[in-house]
């Protein structure tokens, strides 16, 4: 069973528990897109685990991580977070990780030339995470990019880097940033590439390979659907296709062998970075930041939330072909008397069931809500569906309902104690 793994918003989703409690039935779990832009929190016992690279199957034992050929790689960012792991007792070897040859990767330019295009863009900037993701990914559709294969023979990477360092430095300087250094770049990332190269392999073979052998692969996405390049929110989306079609090009694994999308979707709405969130909502933003809840993984920035659109997840099930939901955070909702719900967009005369794809005509909807009463009880110690509170349950179906697709998983907390299969 070849399942793709979804968010059905905009990232942070807690798609980073849902792979881990899926990743018990997978042999493989393939990365396919985006980079350390994203972050994935786990919780294991005691202990937690930010994942920004590296997929979360490493936590678990004899499961194979794969980084795919649609991920853009920061080496240095890789190879800390490979220590760190290994800090808290994770061992990363080439016999459960590998990183694809074709992969791009993400160099100091890449984050310079992102920062300055953000302080260019003055208040229409993006917010994005800094990491350098859209200048990576454009040098490849520029077919001008470094790959992991360039990274990893010293020769080609002093040659190819010394390339683009002179036309980036160009750039930079004209910015009024400050060039780069070619030799201080090259020892850095020549270093990178030495500690990378062991697990470095071409992953489209191999996972064909693992496939005829019957292995069930779980790939997993980052961030969310209205972060795609392609459906998101444009031009505040990230510079990946972070949708389920993302999965195959990202990874060489052609569509008729997906058998399953999973959408993970929260139990409210919540973005990090600037652009339309038609049921942003300050009662739910501060309740929810009150509770110590939602700061990015990554920047820990405060995530702005809303109510739940089921405009938008009905979008993202139509898009992905969402099978099956993951409902997360529902225990986020715990005190909260009035739930809203919104059920469609009012935008001047017209009124839209479905997503504009014009970012400015979102910015202009107005939500139309439905209410639901509250359950006003924790439901962090539920362990099955009949533990649930009545009015949680009937919330829980509304939203599928309305986002049709298949309620599959609701989770009530971060363990992975803490998840009731429908
Ligand atoms: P970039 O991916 O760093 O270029 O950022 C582009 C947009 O995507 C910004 O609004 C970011 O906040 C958002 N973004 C990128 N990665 C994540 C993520 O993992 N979770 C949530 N938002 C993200």
């Amino acid at each position: 069973m070849n399942t793709i793994l979804v968010g059905a918003q905009w990232g942070d989703e807690g798609k980073g528990k849902i792979i881990d409690v899926l990743t018990e039935k997978a042999d493989i779990v393939v990365r396919y897109a985006g980079g350390n832009n994203a972050g994935h929190t786990v919780f294991i016992g005691k202990n937690k685990y930010v994942l920004h690279l590296v997929p979360s199957g490493i936590l678990r034992k004899n499961k194979l991580c794969v980084i795919g050929n649609g991920v853009v790689v920061d080496p240095i960012g890789l190879a800390e977070e490979i220590e760190g792991l290994k800090k808290l007792r994770v061992k990363t070897s080439p016999a459960n990780f590998v990183l694809s040859e074709t992969a791009h990767v993400v160099l100091p330019y890449h984050r310079e030339l992102d920062a300055q295009r953000e302080v260019l863009k003055g208040k229409h900037k993006i917010g994005t995470t800094k990491r350098g993701i859209g200048p990576a990914y454009g040098d490849k559709a520029a077919r001008v990019g470094l790959r992991v294969n360039d990274l990893i023979e010293p020769s080609r990477l002093e040659e190819k880097l010394s390339m683009r360092i002179r036309e980036n430095n160009a750039v930079l300087t004209s910015l009024g940033a400050k060039p780069l250094s070619f030799k201080k770049v090259f020892a850095d990332y020549n270093a990178a590439g030495k500690f990378l190269k062991p697990f470095v392999q071409n992953t489209v073979v191999l996972l064909h390979e693992a496939m005829l052998k019957n292995a069930n692969i779980l790939f997993e996405g980052a961030q969310g659907t209205f972060l795609d390049i392609d459906h998101g929110t444009y031009p505040f989306v990230t510079s990946s296709n972070t949708t389920a079609g993302g999965a195959c090009t990202g990874s060489g694994v052609p569509p008729h062998r997906i058998d399953r999308v999973v959408g993970v979707m929260k139990a409210y709405t919540t973005r990090v970075g600037e652009g339309p969130l038609p049921t942003e909502n300050a009662e739910i933003s501060d309740l929810l930041h009150g509770m110590g809840r939602e700061f990015g993984a990554t920047t820990g920035r405060p995530r702005r939330c809303g109510w739940f659109d089921s405009v938008a997840t009905r979008h993202a099930a139509m898009v992905n072909g969402i099978d099956d939901l993951a409902v997360t955070n529902l225990d986020g909702l715990d005190t909260v008397e009035t739930i809203r719900v919104c059920v469609a967009y009012q935008h001047g005369n017209a009124r839209y069931d479905f997503v504009p794809n014009d970012a400015q005509a979102l910015a202009e909807c107005r939500p139309v809500y439905v209410e639901f009463e509250g359950w006003r009880a924790p439901t962090d110690k539920a362990r099955s569906w009949k533990q649930l509170p009545a009015k949680a349950r009937a919330y829980l179906k509304a939203i599928a309902e309305l986002t049709n697709a298949k309620l599959f998983i609701a989770s009530v907390g971060p363990s992975r104690e803490q998840t009731i299969f429908v």
